[in-house]
């Protein structure tokens, strides 16, 4: 098998204390005749609030209630794309031991680090009884591993490195179809420049870490990029060098950034902007009827590619949900992960999350149009794990790996990034 799943890395969960409780469930749960009450709800926490992700959750909520009548679903999602502040808050809840009874978790290095800090119970007896080893791939199960014990539930597949376009506004621009290589890309970028219509559209800081990444695949290809997560791996080099120089340039293109990755990508689907480099969540926004989505058509208002040098490689996430330890309503936190587990759940959530199933049963007829393009390209590609998802780097690495680009996105000094990006794999993969 010439696949090369990323081996996780383990990391404490960082505390963020100052961040004031929203949403939880386990804040809402008191005493006496509303501990009945409470014992039947199940807080969900998640991150799937905006419009084309919540959509995921809602179906699956749908299956979870049906099959539960005595449970309520309580939705502790909480804003924000990609999680960053909900998984800060999160932090702060597992640290003062007031867990919901089940959180979403990327699997690999995000994963491990919440095992290692002694957060999740192990989930051996729920696979067994369900025989999910058999359904789900062995390697995505490793990274849901830990000393032989499995730890998390995944529901889906994600991509990440997806080139989203408006074929009109390429068209207009004289750009013949979406670029093949960073220089194609920045070829197109100024093309699009003249036409007066934003080149690439951005949203909020997470969203430039998410465009480093596949600018990173696509500059250093798929065996440098993943050499750069093995231990004492030396990010100094000239073709990091390159890749950020064009990163930089890349960016130089961007619009003014949005407040996160739904209005970024709906520059593109209205035809303000030619591109945007975000995962495949934002098929679902694009695809999804109206009341969640924007009810675009697929080659018409929005099309897709590998983004630019990463045709052939799949970079990956995953959303897996967990049983933290001292869940307060465990039954049913393992009546959820049930459903999520299950092909009914997967295949409800995944073709409106904008994702493919994690399990290998599903009913492929339901995966349409990108979502086939998609399966087929999960089959057959080699394959490359997140940065900004979870995958590859520690939280404590993702981290510095995000201040640094935070600051590159004020000082646009290349040279400074890598120093930091350096420094950060220095300090965090040992
Ligand atoms: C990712 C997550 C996806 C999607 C995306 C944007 O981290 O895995 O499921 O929610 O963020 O919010």
């Amino acid at each position: 098998m010439r696949r090369r799943w990323m081996s996780a890395v383990a990391v404490t969960v960082a505390g963020v204390l100052s961040l004031s409780a929203c949403g939880g469930g386990g804040d809402q749960k008191g005493t006496g005749d509303g501990q009945a009450a409470a014992k039947k709800q199940v807080e969900v926490f998640s991150w799937w609030t905006g419009p084309g992700e919540a959509d995921g959750l809602k179906a699956m909520r749908e299956i979870f209630e049906k099959q539960n009548p005595g449970l309520t679903f309580f939705d502790a999602a909480v804003a924000g794309g990609s999680g960053d502040k909900a998984r800060a808050l999160l932090s702060s809840k597992l640290q003062a031991n007031q867990p919901p009874d089940t959180f979403q978790g990327h699997a690999g290095a995000e994963l491990q680090g919440y095992i290692k800090a002694g957060k999740l119970e192990p989930l051996n007896s729920l696979y067994d009884e369900l025989k999910l080893k058999d359904v789900f791939p062995q390697q995505l199960v490793d990274q849901l591993t830990y000393e032989g014990n499995v730890y998390s539930v995944p529901v889906n597949i994600h991509r990440s490195n997806v080139l989203w376009f408006n074929p009109q506004v390429l068209k207009e621009a004289g750009v013949a179809g979406p670029p093949k290589t960073i220089e194609e890309f920045v070829t197109a970028l100024e093309a699009v420049k003249k036409t007066g219509k934003i080149p690439l559209s951005i949203g909020s800081e997470w969203t430039a870490v998410h465009l480093m990444e596949s600018v990173l695949l696509g500059s250093l290809g798929t065996d440098a990029y993943n050499a750069l997560w093995a231990k004492g791996a030396d990010w100094s080099g000239p073709a990091v060098t390159k890749a950020l120089e064009s990163f930089k340039t890349i960016l130089s293109y961007a619009g003014p950034p949005q407040d996160d990755w739904q209005p970024a990508s709906k520059q593109v689907a209205d035809g303000a902007a030619a591109f945007n480099i975000m995962g495949d969540w934002a098929y679902g926004y694009f695809h999804n009827p109206p009341d969640g989505g924007l009810g675009k058509k697929s080659k018409e208002d929005f099309d897709w590619a590998a983004s630019p040098g990463t045709d052939g490689t799949f970079m990956w996430l995953s959303d897996s949900f967990t049983l933290p330890k001292g869940a307060p309503n465990r039954d049913g936190a393992m009546a959820w992960l049930k459903v999520a587990a299950s092909k009914e759940g997967q295949d409800a959530f995944n073709p409106k999350k904008g994702s493919i199933p994690a399990r290998k049963d599903a009913d492929k007829s339901l995966y349409t149009d990108y979502l086939e393009w998609d399966l087929g390209q999960w089959a057959s590609d080699k394959l490359a794990g997140s940065i900004q998802h979870g995958v590859v780097a520690n939280d404590a690495w993702k981290t510095a790996i995000t201040e640094a680009v935070g600051l590159f996105l004020q000082s646009k000094d290349a040279a400074k990034l890598q120093q930091a990006l350096v420094e950060a794999a220095q300090t965090n993969n040992q």
